[in-house]
């Protein structure tokens, strides 16, 4: 398997497990308890049939689309996702170029490997900070405070990590950040040495928005579960969400919203958008999926906000479905991560420039020549 050989999702994911060593691979391809949830998010769009129509002139498609008063030319962007040095050297680098190409949304998390600073030195598209809220109030501030400074467009206030997920093949494996050497894991390692010296020779991983504040992830091995379970307030409520929304003073999401319960109160503290997302399955196994929980929101809040559905893409059809349901856009993580870890840069705009090969291709199909043509009436659900 070579990066001309990968078509899809799945062909990534192989190439992605020939290169990495296994506990970064399993980090990145496992989810919570008995990974249910991480199933579904995918398997949902499997209860939707598309209902094309034909003789409609498709010979231009617009894939644009507008969130967080942006324009991007892409229904579908990079969610932000942590650690990107440990999957490729280039990191966080390499999917901000490649987003920059096709000009969508690019998420940068706070556990990022590479700063804001630099991204935005980078890449002049839209861009989204993820933000963690810890019980250390000076790397909160710092976070928010570097990234408006760093122009960022859009701050997305993580909800669902308010303890760790039970990840069990990161505790199978021994998945720290940064890294070490286990016994059990010694033997992985030692098998992907292109791994190891590009991770030993291309830059010291670091996690710039966090390491001045705290030692754990950089400094202390620390599993990602035991990060969410000690570093971040467990108290965090509403009250304490309204006032980062209005000390941020611009876009402001939060990401890893569920019930409509949630999303009006999204509204109601200022929000100008939400990702429905259960953070790809990687938090609360038995929870519903972002895909089958979409129409619930949208009907509620949708006219209100920017409504972006996250988790679970493989393909270009399953955006499709979302988008016709009424997301504004789509997300994902692992959507690009595989083919960062397969080939940088290289591998995220390949992935990248699949998807929107896809979308074009299926919009025609479908007899769509912009991402407003699609509604409900393209879709039948199997059960209801
Ligand atoms: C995870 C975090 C870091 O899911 O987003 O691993």
């Amino acid at each position: 398997m070579n990066l001309k050989n990968c078509h899809n999702f799945s062909d990534f994911r192989i190439l992605a497990k020939k290169k990495l060593p296994s506990p970064i691979f399993h980090y990145i391809d496992g989810a919570a308890d008995d990974e249910i949830t991480y199933n579904r998010n995918t398997s949902a769009f499997n209860d939707v049939d598309l209902v094309p129509n034909v003789l409609r002139g498709v010979e231009n498609v617009d894939l644009s689309t507008k969130i967080f008063g942006k324009k991007i030319d892409l229904p579908f962007y990079c969610s932000p996702t942590a650690l990107q040095r440990l999957f490729h050297y280039d990191g966080e680098r390499a999917v901000g170029k490649a987003a920059k190409k096709f000009n969508t949304m690019f998420g940068v998390s706070a556990l990022a490997t590479v700063s804001v600073e630099e991204i935005s030195s980078l890449i002049d598209t839209p861009k989204m900070f993820q933000f963690y809220f810890h019980k250390d109030r000076g790397l909160n501030d710092s976070c928010l405070e570097r990234a408006k400074a760093a122009n960022f467009d859009v701050m997305a206030l993580t909800v669902d990590t308010i303890t760790g997920g039970n990840r069990e093949r990161d505790l199978r494996t021994g998945f720290t950040s940064p890294p070490k050497l286990t016994l059990s894991s010694l033997f992985s390692f030692a098998t992907k040495p292109m791994w190891g010296i590009n991770y030993l020779t291309k830059g010291k991983f670091e996690l710039p928005h966090l390491q001045d504040f705290v030692k754990e992830g950089t400094s202390t091995n620390s599993s990602i579960g035991n990060y969410f379970s000690t570093m971040l307030d467990q108290s965090m409520n509403w009250s304490d969400a309204e006032k980062l929304c209005s000390k941020w003073g611009g876009h402001f999401a939060l990401k890893g919203i569920m019930s409509v319960e949630d999303a009006k109160k999204a509204v109601d503290i200022g929000c100008t958008g939400i990702m429905v997302s259960n953070h790809g399955g990687r938090q609360l196994d038995g929870s519903r999926s972002p895909f089958d929980q979409l129409a619930e929101i949208v009907d509620a809040v949708g006219d209100k906000i920017d409504v972006i559905c996250e988790g679970g893409f493989q393909r270009g059809t399953h955006m499709l479905k979302a988008l016709s349901i009424g997301a504004k856009a789509c997300a994902g993580g692992r959507l690009y991560l595989y083919a960062l870890a397969a080939a940088g840069q290289a591998g995220v705009e390949r992935a990248l420039g699949q998807y929107k090969a896809e979308l074009e291709r299926d919009m025609k199909l479908m007899g769509c020549t912009k991402i407003s043509d699609l509604n409900r009436n393209n879709l039948r659900f199997r059960y209801t």
